[in-house]
Formats: structure tokens, C-alpha cells, sequence
């Protein structure tokens, strides 16, 4: 078995570059369009997520992308903010243009497809392909200090020039080199292999003068798990997008790498990352939102399913210990309130903490009654939703406590309104009235409301 050294005397904090192919259009999953305003919106909710660098996109591109990659570098402040150049001057130039406001927290990340089958879509023979690396970084040398290089296709490149051409860019200057699983063929021991033998090949990446980086895509279903290994051989940059979204079939999911990270950290000692994972789910319901990539239900980490015990047998053990089922909180990753979906499965614990949650005190017997309702509801149903409960308990406790009744309710919205909710209720101590704007009328009748019940 191998063991794998504690890092002392380089860097043991990973950089989570998010290159989020919603910010970058050079690189695009389809129907992930977003405009200036929703790129910037991403962009400071990955600032509050505390990504490392943001790569905000391909400037040389379109207006498009370089008025993005430019707003981005003007207002976020604290990640690095990068932007993506090939190894042409124009593109470089672009690139140097969009980031200026950053100041010193710009990067440039420069790239050239290494592989034989690259240079040959390049019409580039192999010392043609060095001589653009060497050239692109030091021409992003003359615009910022910190340059990112990529050997495209990395990982389908002769080892012995993938080692020329990230010796030659280093000497050029380049302060962080990627290696790419372009198009994620990779498997993770052959992740392993290979950034063991870069670092052993050379002493930069050992030392720490250099930063040793991966970006992996998701062709074989394996980002995550090759990254991991990565990190586990030596690489202290990961390169991913939030829900994985990318290219093809994506790229790593950032949630599901910082979680492993931490969620297994006895494998992963001395690596840790400033991932605010409180953020987590927020960032991947905006990207979602924005992008209009949907998560898939089974997603981990951010899936709605994630954390969401269906088998009775699962969810009584987990009232009983979260531990029993759960691997990691989902209050950890910014799920908010209670995630057991009812099935016919569900048990008569789990009835009665949605009921609680639902905020009806019931007795024994009430439950009781609820409880065999909804075993014939579950039969004919996959799943019992809250307003199924509900609908149920009005029908079953013929005296349901009111807590609350609503008296008065007033909506303002139109085109050219901000939508406006006046709300006013009625508990046992007295009338109570707020107002609220939201998305929409009904988000912001339930903010109003949510404020003055919680
Ligand atoms: O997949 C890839 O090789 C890339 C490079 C531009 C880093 O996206
Ligand atoms: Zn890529």
C-alpha cells in the first residue's frame, strides 16, 4: 500500500480554482448562456464560497466574454481572478486587457494542446508546440507575474515531451502548471502514476516553487476520482466547476472533491481547502438557476435526494443516530430543514418529525390515525409530500390548533414593479403585520410570512 508523506515542506492548502464554464465561454456546456449580470451574480457568491482563483472566462472570445472577465476582475474582490488565453498574442493580450483591475490578484492562464493528436489539429510538429508554450507564457509574463500554463491533453502526451514542454514553461516563468485529462480517458491510477512521476521528473513541483495542477473532465465518469488521486499524489490544485458542469459530460464538481477532502480527512492529512462549505448548496442552486443545467435529483452532495432517507428501515435509524445513514451534515453544506421525502416505506417516527416539522402538535392518537391514511396514500403514491400531509391532517384531527390565521394579505406586481407582499396574521397574543419584496408575489408573500412566524 502505498503511504503518502505528510506535506510539510510545500504549500498543504489545495487551490480551488473554479473555472465555471457558465463564467468561461471558451469552454461551454450547452445551454449554460448567461449574461454579464448573472456571470457577476456567480461570481461574488463564489467569492463568499472562498474559491481560490475564479477563471471568468475566454476574453479573447467575444465582447461577451471579455466585458464579463473585466466586471468580474473590477468588483470581486479576494479570489485570484483569472482569464484563459492560447498561447497567441491577441488572445494574451485580450486577456491581460479584461484582468487588469484585478491589480496583482490578476492571472493569466495560458494553454497548447501537447498530445500528437493536438498538434496534429495544430498542423504544429512537437518543437513548434514548445515554442508557442515558451512564447505564451512569457508574453503573459510581461502583463502579470502570476501565469498558469496547460498542456492540453496531458494526459494522452508522450511522457518524455509532456516533461519538456512544463520544464520550458517553467522556465519561462510560469508560476502554476496544469496538467489536463482533456478528454477524461484518464483512470485514477494512472493519475497517480503520472503526477508521481512529474514531480519526481521535476524538482519545482516537489519544492513548492511551482504549483502542480489538474483540471479533469468527466467522459468516463471519473473527475472526481482522478482529481482525488491527484491530490493524493502530490497535485495541490484542483480545477473544478460547481455541480460539475463543463464540457461534454462536465468536469470535477468542486462539492464533491472539498467534500471528500474534509469529509476524509484522515486520507487526505495535511490537505484541507478554504471552501466556505456552508456556501455549497446556495452556489450550486444559483449555477443551477442561472445556467439553467439542472441538478439531477441523485446528485451528490447537492442532489435534492443528497441527504433525503427513503427506506423505512434508513430513516428510522437515522432519527434514532444521523450517523447510522449519514456520512456528513447536511447543515454542513447549507441544506437547510428536513429531508426525508415519505414513502410507503417511511415509518411512524419519520410521519410524526414531518408532522412536527410541519408545526402540528399532535397527540399519540392523532398521529395514530394520520399514520394509517397514509400507508394507503403511500401505496398509490411514490412519494408523500408535505401538502399531501397536510391535506391529510385536516381531513383525519377534526381539531387542528390554529396557530396562526391570516387576516389580510395585499400583493403589488407588474412589469415595472418590484413585486410587494403586505401581510397581516392573527396568532393568540394578537394581530401582527409585515411587508416584504421577493422574486416574485409568491416568494414575496412566504418572506413576509416566514418573518413574522419563523
Ligand atoms: O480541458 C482542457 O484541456 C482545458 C484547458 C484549456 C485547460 O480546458
Ligand atoms: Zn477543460
Amino acid at each position: 500500500m502505498r503511504t503518502f508523506r505528510r506535506k510539510q515542506q510545500w504549500n498543504a492548502l489545495l487551490r480551488i480554482i473554479i473555472f465555471d464554464t457558465t463564467l468561461r465561454d471558451g469552454e461551454q456546456c450547452p445551454g449554460a448562456a448567461m449574461n454579464l449580470r448573472e456571470k457577476l451574480e456567480v461570481a461574488r457568491q463564489l467569492a463568499r464560497l472562498k474559491v481560490d482563483v475564479i477563471e471568468a472566462g475566454f476574453p479573447v472570445i467575444s465582447d461577451g466574454d471579455f466585458a464579463a472577465v473585466h466586471a468580474i476582475a473590477k468588483e470581486i474582490k479576494g479570489p485570484v481572478i483569472c482569464a484563459l488565453a492560447r498561447c497567441v498574442p491577441k488572445d494574451i493580450d485580450a486577456a491581460s486587457r479584461a484582468i487588469k483591475p484585478a491589480g496583482k490578484r490578476g492571472r493569466i492562464h495560458v494553454f497548447v494542446g501537447t498530445s500528437r493528436t493536438h498538434g496534429e489539429t495544430l498542423k504544429k510538429s512537437q518543437g513548434q508546440v514548445l515554442h508557442l508554450a515558451v512564447e505564451g507564457v512569457r508574453r503573459a509574463k510581461r502583463y502579470v507575474t502570476d501565469v498558469e500554463f496547460s498542456a492540453m491533453d496531458a494526459t494522452r502526451t508522450d511522457r518524455e515531451f509532456l516533461v519538456t514542454v512544463c520544464k520550458a514553461a517553467i522556465a519561462a516563468g510560469a508560476t502554476t502548471v496544469n496538467i489536463p485529462d482533456t478528454v477524461g480517458i484518464a483512470l485514477p491510477e494512472e493519475m497517480t502514476e503520472l503526477i508521481i512521476f512529474l514531480r519526481n521528473e521535476i524538482p519545482e513541483f516537489r519544492n513548492g516553487a511551482v504549483t502542480l495542477s489538474v483540471h479533469c473532465h468527466n467522459d468516463l465518469g471519473l473527475a472526481v476520482a482522478n482529481s482525488l488521486a491527484a491530490i493524493k499524489a502530490g497535485a495541490t490544485q484542483i480545477e473544478c466547476t460547481v455541480n460539475g458542469i463543463g464540457e461534454r459530460a462536465g468536469n470535477a464538481a468542486l462539492e464533491e472533491v472539498v467534500m471528500a477532502v474534509k469529509t476524509r480527512r484522515e486520507r487526505f492529512v495535511g490537505y484541507g481547502t478554504n471552501i466556505n462549505t456552508l456556501e455549497i448548496v446556495r452556489s450550486s442552486q444559483l449555477v443551477a438557476r442561472l445556467s439553467g443545467l439542472v441538478v439531477q435529483r441523485s446528485k451528490a452532495i447537492v442532489g435534492g435526494n443528497a441527504f433525503a432517507h427513503a427506506s423505512g428501515i434508513h430513516q428510522d435509524g437515522v432519527l434514532k443516530m444521523r450517523s447510522a445513514f449519514e456520512i456528513m451534515k447536511p447543515k454542513e453544506v447549507g441544506w437547510r430543514g428536513e429531508k426525508l421525502p415519505l414513502t410507503k416505506h417511511s415509518g411512524r417516527a419519520a410521519v410524526s418529525v414531518r408532522l412536527k416539522y410541519l408545526g402540528f402538535k399532535m397527540t399519540d392518537a392523532d398521529v395514530n390515525a394520520i399514520f394509517n391514511r397514509f400507508k394507503e396514500i403511500g401505496d398509490k403514491k411514490k412519494f408523500v409530500y408535505d401538502d399531501d400531509l397536510v391535506a391529510l391532517v385536516e381531513g383525519c384531527v377534526n381539531e387542528v390548533p390554529e396557530i396562526w390565521a391570516l387576516r389580510h394579505l395585499q400583493i403589488s406586481s407588474g412589469t415595472k414593479q418590484v413585486p410587494t407582499a403586505v401581510v397581516q396574521l392573527e396568532n393568540g397574543s394578537g394581530l401582527v403585520q409585515d411587508a416584504s419584496t421577493g422574486d416574485g408575489p409568491i416568494d414575496a408573500v412566504f418572506k413576509a410570512i416566514y418573518r413574522l412566524t419563523r
